[in-house]
C-alpha cells in the first residue's frame, strides 16, 4: 500500500521531549478547508511514543471528501453542496447520488439510478424466515443488526470488495433493500404481513406503502409524509466520522464484506449516545410530561450527580445550532399543521429549547439542539412508533456509510486499523498453582 499521502505537506512542527531534548519534525498536512493536521504515522516509529486521544477529540483517522462539517459556525456540507438547498431543492435518492458519486446527477443519471436502486428492493424471500426467529416485541433494532449482516449469505455475487462492480451491486442492494427490511420489523412487531415492493412507487413512496398498507385495501400516500419523510432521510444520509461511520470503516478496514460493515454501523447507531437519541428525545418528552416541569429536568440534566442528560441536545462537532435541526423543526411546523395535528410534545420541545439555551450551563458549553431533537416528533405525528425511529435514522445512514466504506476502500493508503493502548495492568508476574492462591 502506498504511504504517500493524498494531501500533500504544507509545513512542519518540531515537537521536543523536555526530559531528553530530543526533537522530533512532523509534517502538516492540510485540507480543502483550510484545517491543519498533524501527520503523526511516522512518530511511533520513530521515537517508541503514541498519541493519547480516547474519544478522538482531537484525532483524524482519514482523508475525506464527502462531508464537510464547521462546528463553530453550524455549517454541513455534502459534496460542498449546503444541506439546507439540498433539503429544499433535492431529494433522497438525488443527494444519495451525489454522496456516493461526488456529483449531482444529470437528469439521465438520476434516472438510471433510481431505476436500479428500484431493481434491488426485493429481498430473499428465504430472509422474511429470520424475523420469524425474532420476540414479536424485539426491538426492530435488534432485529435489523441481525438481518442486514444475514444478507451476505444472500448475496454471494457482491462480497468481492476488490470487484468494482461487486462494490456497486452491493451498494445498490443495500440502499435498496435497507427501507424493505425495516417496514418489514415493523410488520412483524404488528403481527401484519409483510408488504412486497412496489417497482411503480419510489423509494420513499415504497417505504410508507411498505410501513403501512395492509393487503384488505388500498393504501393512500399521503404526499406531506413522502415530502417530510423525504426529507429526513436526506438529512441523516452522512454526517462525516462519527461513531458508527468510524466503526463501518473500521470493520471495512479489515476487508469484512459490505453487508457486515454495514451491519457494524447499525449496532453502533443503537446507541442513546448517538443515534438511539431520537427515541430517548421522545421518551424525555413524555417523562417531563409538561412545561412546568422543565425547569427541574434542566437542573437535572445540569447535575453532575443526575445521570440524566437533555437528548437531543450537545453535539460532539456542532458548537452552534445544527443546521439540520433548524430544517426539522420548521418541517416539524409545516407537517403538524398540513396535518392539521395539534402537537403538545412540539410545544413543549420549544418552550425547553427555549430555557436550556437561556442556561448559564448550555451556554457556556455550546449546547444546541442537535439532528435528533425534533425528528421524533415528526415521526410521531406521521404514525411511526418510538422503537421505529433510530431504525429510520439507519435507513438513511446506509447512503453515508456505504459512501465512506467505498471511499475506504479506493484510498491507496488504506491500513486495517488497529489503534495502540497506553498499558495500565499489571507488570509481568508467574502463574501461581491454585493451591497456593
Ligand atoms: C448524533 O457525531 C455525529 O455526527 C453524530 C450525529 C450524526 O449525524 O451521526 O450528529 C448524530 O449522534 C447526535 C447526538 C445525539 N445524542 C444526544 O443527543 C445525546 C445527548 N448528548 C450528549 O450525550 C453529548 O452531547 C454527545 C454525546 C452528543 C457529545 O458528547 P461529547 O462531545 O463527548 O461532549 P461531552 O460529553 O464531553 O460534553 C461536554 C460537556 C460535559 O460537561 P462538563 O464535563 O464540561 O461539565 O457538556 C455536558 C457534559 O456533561 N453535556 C451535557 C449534554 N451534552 C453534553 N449536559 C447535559 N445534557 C446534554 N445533552
Amino acid at each position: 500500500m502506498s504511504d504517500q499521502p493524498l494531501v500533500q505537506p504544507v509545513s512542519t512542527v518540531t515537537l521536543t521531549f523536555n526530559d531528553t531534548n530530543e526533537t522530533i519534525e512532523l509534517p502538516v498536512l492540510k485540507g480543502t478547508d483550510g484545517h491543519m493536521g498533524i501527520d503523526i504515522r511516522k512518530l511511533y516509529d520513530k521515537t517508541g511514543f503514541i498519541t493519547y486521544d480516547p474519544g478522538f477529540t482531537s484525532t483524524g483517522s482519514c482523508y475525506s471528501g464527502i462531508t464537510y462539517i464547521d462546528g463553530d459556525n453550524g455549517i454541513l456540507l455534502y459534496r460542498g453542496y449546503p444541506i439546507q438547498q439540498l433539503a429544499e431543492k433535492s431529494d433522497f435518492i438525488e443527494s444519495s447520488y451525489l454522496l456516493i458519486n461526488g456529483e449531482l446527477p444529470s437528469k439521465e443519471e438520476k434516472a438510471d439510478f433510481a431505476h436500479r436502486i428500484t431493481r434491488h428492493t426485493m429481498v430473499h424471500e428465504q430472509l422474511s424466515d429470520f424475523y420469524r426467529g425474532f420476540r414479536r416485541g424485539a426491538h426492530p433494532m435488534a432485529i435489523m443488526v441481525g438481518v442486514v449482516g444475514a444478507l451476505s449469505a444472500f448475496y454471494h455475487d457482491s462480497l468481492d470488495i476488490d470487484d468494482h462492480e461487486q462494490r456497486d451491486v452491493a451498494a445498490h442492494r443495500l440502499i435498496a433493500k435497507m427501507p424493505t427490511l425495516a417496514a418489514m420489523a415493523y410488520k412483524y412487531s404488528l403481527g401484519q404481513p409483510f408488504i412486497y415492493p412496489q417497482n411503480k412507487l419510489s423509494l420513499v413512496e415504497n417505504f410508507l406503502n411498505m410501513m403501512f398498507a395492509v393487503p384488505c385495501e388500498p393504501y393512500e400516500l399521503n404526499p406531506v409524509m413522502v415530502n417530510a419523510m423525504d426529507k429526513i432521510l436526506l438529512l441523516h444520509a452522512d454526517h462525516e466520522q462519527n461513531a458508527s461511520t468510524s466503526t463501518v470503516r473500521l470493520a471495512g478496514s479489515s476487508r469484512a464484506n459490505p453487508f457486515a460493515c454495514i451491519a457494524s454501523g447499525i449496532a453502533a447507531l443503537w446507541g442513546p449516545a448517538h443515534g438511539g437519541a431520537n427515541e430517548a428525545v421522545l421518551n424525555m418528552l413524555q417523562e417531563i410530561g409538561d412545561k412546568s416541569q422543565i425547569k427541574k429536568y434542566v437542573e437535572r440534566a445540569k447535575d453532575k450527580n443526575d445521570s440524566f442528560r437533555l437528548m437531543g441536545f450537545g453535539h460532539r462537532v456542532y458548537k452552534n445550532y445544527d443546521p439540520r435541526a433548524s430544517v426539522m423543526r420548521k418541517t416539524c411546523h409545516d407537517v403538524l399543521n398540513q396535518l392539521g395535528i395539534k402537537e403538545p410534545l412540539l410545544e413543549l420541545a420549544m418552550e425547553l429549547e427555549r430555557v436550556a439555551l437561556e442556561d448559564d450551563y448550555f451556554v457556556e458549553r455550546k449546547l444546541y439542539p442537535n439532528v435528533d431533537f425534533y425528528s421524533g416528533i415528526i415521526f410521531r405525528a406521521m404514525g411511526i412508533p418510538t422503537s421505529m425511529f433510530t431504525v429510520i435514522f439507519a435507513v438513511a445512514r446506509t447512503v453515508g456509510w456505504i459512501a465512506q466504506w467505498r471511499e475506504m476502500i479506493e484510498d491507496p493508503s488504506q491500513k486495517i486499523g488497529r489503534p495502540r493502548q497506553l498499558y495500565t495492568g499489571s507488570p509481568l508476574r508467574d502463574y501461581v498453582p491454585i493451591n497456593k492462591r
